[in-house]
C-alpha cells in the first residue's frame, strides 16, 4: 500500500514518544530502584570519582589560565539526574578522597541537580545522602527540561540563575527526541510512524515494508514508512543538515538515529558556559567511529516505556569543529558507555587531557567495577564462591560505598560456609550504612543462627524490626525464641506476623509449633501423646496379624 502522507507522522512525534514522556513523569525513581533502567554504569562510585578528578583538574586549569578566580563559587549543572547516586558519589569523592584541593573545591561547589520529572526530582531529593547535601547547601534540586535549557526552576517555582562551569549529562542523549534518517544516493528518507496508536485487537494492518530488515522497527513502532524529506525544510537553520551531511559524507547509503534535541541542547547550553567551561556527557554507544557508521544499531532499546537510542558519537566531531570547541571522546568497548569532554572556546590543557586519558580512556575503573560484579555474580551462581569473593573484593576496592556489594559478598561467604568472612562483609556494610538504607541486621542474624549463637541473632532481629517491621522478620525472630525456649515471645512474634500479613502460612506454622512446644514444656502432653500413639500402633499391628489368614 502506498504510504499516504496524512497517515504518518515523523517518528519523534509518534505515540511511542508520548508514552516515553509519561513514563519518566509518572514512574519516579522506581524506574531505577525497581530495576527498569540499567544505571550502575553511571551511578557507581568509581565513575563518579573519575568525574570529580576531572572537575578538579578543570577548575585548576581555569584558575591557572586566569579565567576563574580561586574564590568564585563553582556552579555544576547536572541534567537528567535521575536517582542522584552520581551526584552523591561525585560530591563524596571531592569531600573525602581528593585531598585538600578536593575538599576546598567541595566547599565552593554549588551543584544544581536537575531533571524534567518532578516526581523523580522530589523522590531523589528525599533520599538521605542527597538530602544531606541539599540541607548543607551544596546541592540545589531544580526542574529543567533539556529541550528548553535556558530555564531551571526550584521545586517551589523560583528561577535558578544558570552560569555553570561544568555541565554533566549521563544517559540523557539516548532518551531525548531523536529522528531517524536514511541516506540513499543523494536523497534523504525519514522514518515515520502511524499518527494513531495501532489498534489493540489483532486485526491485520497494511504492510508498508514486508522485508526482514523492517522487523525490528515494526517491533518498536508498529507500521512505519520511510518518506522522502528535504533536510533544509525538516529543520530550522543550517546546523542539523550540515552535521548530517558531514557525518555521512563518505556513505552512499546509511541509516542514522539523529539526536537533534541533544545537539540543540549542546549548542545552546555551551553558549551559557563561561569560556573554558566544560560539558561532560556519557552514553551508550552505537559502535560507530569517525568515518564509520555502524550498521543496524539504530533501533532503540525499551526500558519500561522509555525509548533509549544508542548514541553515534562521531556526530559530535563536526559540531565541535563548527563551534571551534575542543572535544575528547573515550573509546568504546563493545557496547560500553563512552564519555565526551567538551571544552568551550579554549584549548584542553595537557593536565586536562591527561586526567581524561587516565580516568576515561585507559581501562576504566567504572567499567571494571561493573564487569567484576557481573563476574562475581556468575561465579557465585555457578557455586564457585571462593573466586566470586575475590571479584567482590575487587569491586569493593573500586566502589566502597555500594552497600549491595557487601550484602552480596556476605551471602556468598555464607553459601561457602565461611561464617566469619560473611560477618566481616556484613559488619563493614553496616558500618558504612549511616542512613540504614539496607537491612544488615537481618542478614547478620542469619549468620549468627548458623553459628548457633541464638541470643545474638535475636538481638539483631529485634534491631531489624525496630527499623522495619516485616512479617517474615517476625517469623524469623519467633523461631529463634522458640529454639531458645522463650515461648511467650515466640508466640507474640507469630501473632504479630499474622496481624501484618493475615493468613500467612509460615506464621500459622510457627504458632502451631509454639503451641506444641509450649504444651510439651508445661504439661508434658507431647510425651503423653507420643506414648499413646506408640500403644495405638502396637494394638493396630496385633489386630491386623490376628485377622490375616
Ligand atoms: C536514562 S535516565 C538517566 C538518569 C541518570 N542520569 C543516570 O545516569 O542514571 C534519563 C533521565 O533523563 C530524564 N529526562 C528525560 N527527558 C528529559 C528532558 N527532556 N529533560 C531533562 N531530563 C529528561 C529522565 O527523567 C531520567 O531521569
Amino acid at each position: 500500500m502506498a504510504p499516504e502522507a496524512r497517515s504518518w507522522v515523523p517518528y519523534d512525534e509518534g505515540h511511542q514518544w508520548q508514552a516515553h514522556a509519561a513514563y519518566f513523569e509518572t514512574r519516579g525513581i522506581q524506574a531505577w530502584t525497581e530495576g527498569d533502567i540499567p544505571h550502575r554504569a553511571t551511578n557507581n562510585h568509581a565513575f563518579a570519582r573519575q568525574h570529580a578528578v576531572l572537575l578538579l583538574e578543570l577548575i585548576q586549569s581555569l584558575q591557572a589560565e586566569g579565567r576563574a578566580d580561586p574564590a568564585t563559587r563553582i556552579q555544576v549543572l547536572e541534567l537528567g539526574g535521575g536517582l542522584g547516586d552520581f551526584a552523591v558519589g561525585l560530591l563524596l569523592a571531592l569531600r573525602d578522597e581528593l585531598g585538600e584541593a578536593g575538599r576546598a573545591l567541595f566547599n565552593r561547589v554549588s551543584y544544581v541537580f536537575t531533571d524534567v520529572s518532578r516526581l523523580s526530582l522530589e523522590q531523589a531529593a528525599q533520599r538521605t545522602a542527597l538530602a544531606e547535601f541539599i540541607a548543607s547547601g551544596h546541592v540545589l534540586p531544580a526542574l529543567m527540561d533539556a529541550r528548553a535549557p535556558t530555564v531551571a526552576r526550584t521545586l517551589e517555582g523560583e528561577a535558578v540563575a544558570l552560569a555553570p562551569w561544568a555541565v554533566v549529562a549521563n544517559y540523557l542523549c539516548c532518551v531525548l527526541p531523536t529522528k531517524v534518517f536514511r541516506k540513499q544516493a543523494e536523497s534523504w528518507l525519514e522514518l515515520h510512524s502511524q499518527r494513531l496508536p495501532p489498534p489493540t485487537d489483532a486485526s491485520p494492518s497494511p504492510e508498508t515494508e514486508g522485508n526482514e530488515e523492517a522487523a525490528p522497527w515494526r517491533r518498536v513502532v508498529g507500521e512505519h514508512a520511510w518518506l522522502p524529506v528535504n533536510l533544509r525544510e525538516t529543520f530550522r537553520g543550517p546546523l542539523h543538515p550540515s552535521l548530517l551531511e558531514q557525518v555521512l559524507a563518505h556513505d552512499a547509503e546509511a541509516e542514522l538515529a539523529y539526536p537533534y534535541a541533544f545537539v540543540e541542547l549542546l549548542d545552546s547550553l555551551l553558549e551559557r558556559i563561561p569560556s573554558g567551561g566544560a560539558f561532560l556527557f556519557s552514553d551508550f554507544e552505537d559502535g560507530s567511529s569517525e568515518g564509520y557508521i555502524a550498521p543496524g544499531s539504530r533501533i532503540p532499546v525499551l526500558y519500561g516505556d522509555s525509548l533509549n537510542h544508542p548514541v553515534c558519537f562521531p556526530l559530535f566531531e563536526p559540531l565541535a569543529r563548527i563551534r571551534r570547541d575542543e572535544l575528547l571522546v573515550s573509546p568504546g568497548w563493545h557496547g560500553s558507555t563512552r564519555t565526551a569532554l567538551w571544552r568551550r572556546g579554549a584549548p584542553l590543557s595537557s593536565a586536562l587531557r591527561e586526567a581524561f586519558a587516565t580516568g576515561f580512556c585507559r581501562p576504566q575503573a567504572g567499567q571494571d567495577r561493573l564487569d567484576f560484579e557481573v563476574a562475581a555474580q556468575k561465579l557465585s551462581e555457578a557455586g564457585e564462591h571462593r573466586r566470586a569473593l575475590r571479584f567482590y573484593d575487587r569491586c569493593l576496592a573500586l566502589d566502597p560505598h555500594a552497600l549491595t556489594l557487601y550484602e552480596q559478598a556476605g551471602a556468598t561467604a555464607l553459601a561457602l560456609g565461611d561464617l566469619e568472612t560473611a560477618l566481616r562483609y556484613l559488619r563493614e556494610g553496616a558500618a558504612r550504612d549511616r542512613f540504614q538504607q539496607r537491612d544488615f541486621a537481618l542478614r547478620m542474624s542469619e549468620v549468627y543462627c548458623r553459628k548457633g549463637e541464638l541470643r545474638q541473632a535475636s538481638e539483631l532481629l529485634e534491631r531489624s524490626l525496630q527499623a522495619h517491621e516485616a512479617p517474615m522478620t517476625c517469623i524469623a525472630l519467633g523461631q529463634v525464641y522458640l529454639e531458645l525456649g522463650e515461648h511467650a515471645r515466640a508466640f507474640q512474634n507469630g501473632t504479630r506476623a499474622l496481624e501484618l500479613a493475615p493468613g500467612l502460612q509460615e506464621a500459622e506454622q510457627l504458632l502451631s509449633a509454639v503451641q506444641g512446644a509450649w504444651c510439651e514444656a508445661e504439661l508434658g502432653l507431647g510425651a503423653l501423646a507420643n506414648r499413646w500413639w506408640q500403644d495405638k500402633l502396637l494394638a493396630l499391628t496385633q489386630t491386623t496379624r490376628k485377622d490375616s489368614p
